[in-house]
């Protein structure tokens, strides 16, 4: 009785494992599906809001210029963020009359920059890239190509405007 007793729990495992082995290659496998489909959005998502920055669209419509007297107030060696459009923006006053601006959307994968005064450099905190303040050159990191920069010009009535 014991031995037949043995003998079909041999069988009933035999049976069991090839079924319990399937279903772990499932999860295996759904598993590989869920984190590639996660890789792939962490790399779509980037490189799409990238290839969108080129415009600075609100509302739909083309932002050309803007007012921006608020930068009047900054000293030689401040800057200031702002928003373009919908688009970050970033303008720094290298001298009294001196004033450099940029859209503010690294050239890499699309973050936003920001201005180091210690370093004299815009800089991007995402991989490290690095941007002359004088140019808007990419002169560090993985940046492809220099920022696209905006027009600045104080108008006859004392307005501070920035143009694309
Ligand atoms: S997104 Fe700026 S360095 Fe990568």
């Amino acid at each position: 009785m014991s031995e037949l007793g043995s003998t079909l729990d041999r069988e009933f495992d035999e049976q069991a494992e090839p079924e319990t082995d399937f279903m772990r290659r499932g999860v295996v496998k759904w598993l590989i599906r869920v984190v590639s489909g996660l890789y792939a959005i962490a790399f779509i998502v980037p490189v799409v809001r990238f290839l969108r920055s080129g415009s600075a669209e609100e509302g739909g419509e083309k932002v050309t210029q803007i007012s921006l007297k608020a930068a009047l107030t900054l000293k030689p060696g401040e800057f200031q963020m702002f928003k373009f459009g919908s688009k970050p923006a970033i303008v720094i006053r290298q001298g009294p009359d001196d004033f450099k601006a940029y859209l503010a959307t690294c050239t890499h994968l699309g973050c936003t920059v920001n201005y180091n005064p210690g370093l004299r450099r815009i800089t991007c905190a995402c991989h490290g890239g690095q941007y002359d303040p004088d140019t808007g050159k990419n002169i560090a990191g993985p940046p492809p190509a220099p920022l696209a920069p905006l027009k600045t010009e104080v108008s006859s009535d004392g307005d501070f405007i920035v143009k694309a």
